[in-house]
C-alpha cells in the first residue's frame, strides 16, 4: 500500500493527532522502493510483508445487531486473511434466533475460505462470568449478563482478542456493502500500525464519501450530518486548551478505527454510540498533561493518532432520525461532561443540542456510562474461563451458551 506521509500534527500533551493522509495505491507491490525512504517524499511504501506481519497479529472486531446476513457475509468476505475476525452479535434470538442464522452463515463462509474466526453472543453467561471471575464487573446488567450497546460488545472484542494474544484490535461495523471498502480499510489498519511512531497507536478512517440519492441523481456527501457537529465541538474543545483554533480533528465519530493492544487496554470507554467521541476526550484527559496522567509509559513514549481518508465510498445501512439525534446527543454528551470542558463550551453545547431539537433548554445531556480501562484484568483467569486456547490449529471456534 502507498499512503501519504502524516505530514501536519498537533500535539495535545502526549497526543500527536496527525492531520489527514489519503491513500496513494492499494497495493504498492512487494519490492521496497527506496525512493520511498527519501524524507523529502510525501508518500510511503508499506510492502506486503510488512502488512502480512501486522496483519497476522490484529483481530478484526465486528459488533453486529440484527444486520442483514448478507452485509455480515460480505464483511468477511473483505477481510485479509492473516486476521481473525471476532464477531459480536447481540442480535435476538427470541422467535427467529438470529444469532444462529449468522452461525451458519460465518461458518458456511470460514471452512470454504479455511478461515479461523471467533463468534461470540454478549449475552453468553460463560462470558459474563469470565469478566466478573477476573475482576471486571462493570459492564454486567442487573440479570448479571454483559449489557446491550455496541461499545459493550466492542469491549468485549477487544478482551477476546487479547486473550488471543492479538497486538492490534481494528473495527469494522457489520453492516457495510462493499467488501472492497472493507479490504481498504483493514488495509490502512495495518499500513498505519505498521509504520506507527509508538507502541500506543490509534488509527482513524475518514469517509472517502457516502453515496446518497438526492433528487434522483447520487450524491457523494463529504460529511455526515453527525459528523459535522461532533468534529466542530471536538476542536473547540481541543482549541480552548491551547488557545490556538484547530480545525485538525475530523473523525469524531470514526466507527472505523484500529488501536494497538497497549492503548486499547489503557483507554477508558464511554457506553453506546459515544464511545468513538469519547476517544478523543479521554486521551485528552488520561495524556493531555492538563490532569494527573495514571501511566507514565503512554506519556514517556507518546500516543499516535492517525486519521485516513479511504478512497472507497462508504455505503451502510441508512438507520433513519431518531438513529442520529441519538448518535449526535451521546456524542456531544462525552464532550460537555468532561472535566475539562469550559463553561463558555457548555452552554454552546447546550444551544446545538437546543437548536437540534434534542433537549429543552434547561435540559442537561444525558450523562453516558464509562467503563475503566481492561487492564485491571486478570487475563489467565479470563481465558480459563473460556475454551478456546489453540485457536491458530482450529479452524473455527465458538463459544456458546
Ligand atoms: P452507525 O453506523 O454508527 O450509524 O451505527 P450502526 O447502527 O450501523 O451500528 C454500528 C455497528 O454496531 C453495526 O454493525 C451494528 O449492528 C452494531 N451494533 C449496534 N448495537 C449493538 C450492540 O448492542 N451490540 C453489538 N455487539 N453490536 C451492536
Ligand atoms: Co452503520
Amino acid at each position: 500500500m502507498r499512503l501519504e506521509l502524516p505530514r501536519h500534527a498537533e500535539r495535545f500533551g502526549a497526543n500527536i493527532i496527525h492531520d489527514i493522509q489519503k491513500v496513494y495505491e492499494l497495493d504498492a507491490g512487494n519490492v521496497i522502493d527506496q525512493q520511498f525512504s527519501d524524507p523529502f517524499h510525501v508518500v510511503q511504501q508499506v510492502s506486503a510483508e510488512q502488512l502480512h506481519e501486522v496483519e497476522s497479529q490484529m483481530a478484526i472486531i465486528i459488533p453486529v445487531k440484527n444486520e442483514r446476513l448478507r452485509l455480515l457475509e460480505g464483511i468477511l468476505y473483505g477481510i485479509p486473511h492473516y486476521c481473525l475476525p471476532i464477531i459480536v452479535s447481540n442480535s435476538s434470538r427470541n422467535e427467529i434466533d438470529r444469532f444462529r442464522l449468522e452461525q451458519n452463515v460465518v461458518e458456511n463462509y470460514c471452512r470454504f475460505a479455511k478461515k479461523n474466526y471467533l463468534l461470540v453472543h454478549q449475552k453468553d453467561p460463560v462470558l459474563a462470568l469470565a469478566f466478573e471471575k477476573a475482576g471486571y464487573p462493570h459492564m454486567h446488567d442487573e440479570a448479571g449478563l454483559l449489557r446491550n450497546g455496541k461499545a459493550e460488545g466492542m469491549l468485549l472484542g477487544i478482551a477476546l482478542a487479547r486473550a488471543m494474544g492479538k497486538k492490534y484490535v481494528g473495527f469494522i461495523d457489520a453492516d457495510n456493502y462493499f467488501p472492497g471498502g472493507v479490504f481498504e480499510y483493514v488495509r490502512i489498519y495495518s499500513a498505519t500500525m505498521a509504520k506507527a511512531g509508538s507502541d500506543y497507536a490509534m488509527t482513524r478512517i475518514l469517509w472517502h464519501s457516502k453515496p446518497k440519492i438526492v433528487d434522483d441523481q447520487l450524491f457523494f456527501a463529504k460529511y455526515g450530518r453527525v459528523s459535522r457537529i461532533t468534529n466542530n465541538y471536538l476542536n473547540l474543545f481541543a482549541s480552548q486548551h491551547t488557545g490556538f483554533e484547530t480545525s485538525i480533528l475530523k473523525t469524531g465519530n470514526a466507527g472505523e478505527h484500529a488501536l494497538s493492544m497497549p492503548l486499547a487496554l489503557e483507554l477508558d470507554y464511554s457506553a453506546g454510540f459515544s464511545v468513538e467521541t469519547y476517544h478523543f476526550i479521554n486521551m485528552f484527559e488520561k495524556f493531555g498533561g492538563i490532569l494527573p496522567c495514571p501511566c507514565p509509559d503512554v506519556m514517556k513514549s507518546g500516543v499516535h493518532i492517525y486519521q485516513v481518508e479511504s478512497r472507497n465510498p462508504h455505503l451502510h445501512e441508512a438507520k433513519g432520525d431518531e438513529h442520529l439525534h441519538e448518535m449526535i446527543e451521546y456524542s456531544l454528551a462525552v464532550i460537555y461532561h468532561s472535566p475539562l470542558c469550559m463553561p463558555a463550551l457548555k452552554q454552546e453545547i447546550l444551544e446545538e443540542l437546543h437548536r437540534q431539537k434534542i433537549l429543552e433548554l434547561g435540559q442537561e445531556p444525558l450523562r453516558p456510562r464509562i467503563y475503566p480501562s481492561l487492564k485491571t484484568i486478570d487475563w489467565n483467569i479470563f481465558s480459563g474461563h473460556l475454551d478456546f486456547s489453540d485457536i491458530s490449529n482450529v479452524q473455527h471456534t465458538f463459544i456458546q451458551n
